[in-house]
């Protein structure tokens, strides 16, 4: 196996699958019994979870909300979306554990480091919610953070793209995908492949990132298995 534990990061928008808003359950079952085959191969998966399908923090600043504010619902929104993922990945037959960067013990563990690697190490999947628990912190930050934090061999970013292309696919057609890029080449051509504070974190801790496209059933098996799947964003 190429990778032995893998922080696996979900898109919150797509969870809303064909919906306009909030979560489609035929979604979260795709991605459970994905998430499973990968769990069934024996590699240890943590994941981290955006929340825009229900609440981004830069919408409520243009609505003239404090930016902290809307960034902390955005933490709150991260959470139902880890609660919604937890409950398909149990139904799936996965044993797992929630951990919450902002306590709310009814509901959630605390985020403990040795304690999720602990769970790791037991088989469980372990979900990290509510971000970094910090304002001005994407969720990729904090997706970059916990995988340095428990040592996972390597993000990997589901999209609805299957890598990172010379140029925006949708707008240019003449636009080709790189299998592998440098951190370095990645910036000095401006690809986006994380806001920066995400971007530096894995790159200064030697983290590499695949990103993928998550919504095409099998992927994320097959890149596990070692087939070249999505682009990956290394030194
Ligand atoms: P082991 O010690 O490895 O057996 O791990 P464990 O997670 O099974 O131990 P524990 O007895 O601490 O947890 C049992 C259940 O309670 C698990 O589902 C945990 O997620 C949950 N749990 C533990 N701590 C908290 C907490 O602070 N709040 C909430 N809501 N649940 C918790």
């Amino acid at each position: 196996m190429k990778y032995r534990r893998i922080l696996l990061k979900l898109s919150g928008e797509s969870l809303m699958g064909e919906k306009q808003f909030g979560i489609d359950n035929k979604r979260l079952s795709t991605y459970a019994s994905q998430i499973k085959e990968i769990h069934e191969l024996g590699v240890e998966v943590a994941i981290v979870i955006g929340g825009g399908n229900i609440f981004r923090g830069v919408q409520a600043e243009e609505g003239g909300m404090d930016r902290t504010h809307g960034d902390y619902m955005g933490m709150l929104a991260t959470m139902i979306n880890s609660m919604a993922l937890q409950a398909a990945l149990e139904s799936a037959g996965l044993s797992t554990r929630l951990q919450s960067a902002i306590e709310m013990k009814e509901i959630s563990e605390p985020y403990v480091r040795r304690r999720a690697v602990r769970h790791l190490e037991k088989g469980r999947v372990v979900i990290f919610g509510a971000g970094t628990g910090n304002p001005f912190f994407t969720t990729d930050s904090a997706a970059s953070l916990r995988a340095i934090e428990i040592n996972a061999d390597v993000i990997l970013k589901g999209t609805r793209v299957d890598g990172i292309y010379t140029a925006d696919p949708e707008k240019d057609p003449s636009a080709t995908k790189f299998d592998t890029i440098t951190f370095d080449d990645a910036y000095a051509r401006g690809l986006k492949v994380m806001d920066m504070t995400a971007f530096t974190l894995c790159k200064e801790n030697d983290l590499p990132i695949i990103v993928f496209d998550m919504d095409t059933p099998g992927n994320l098996k097959r890149l596990l298995e070692g087939e070249q799947v999505g682009t990956i964003v290394r030194n």
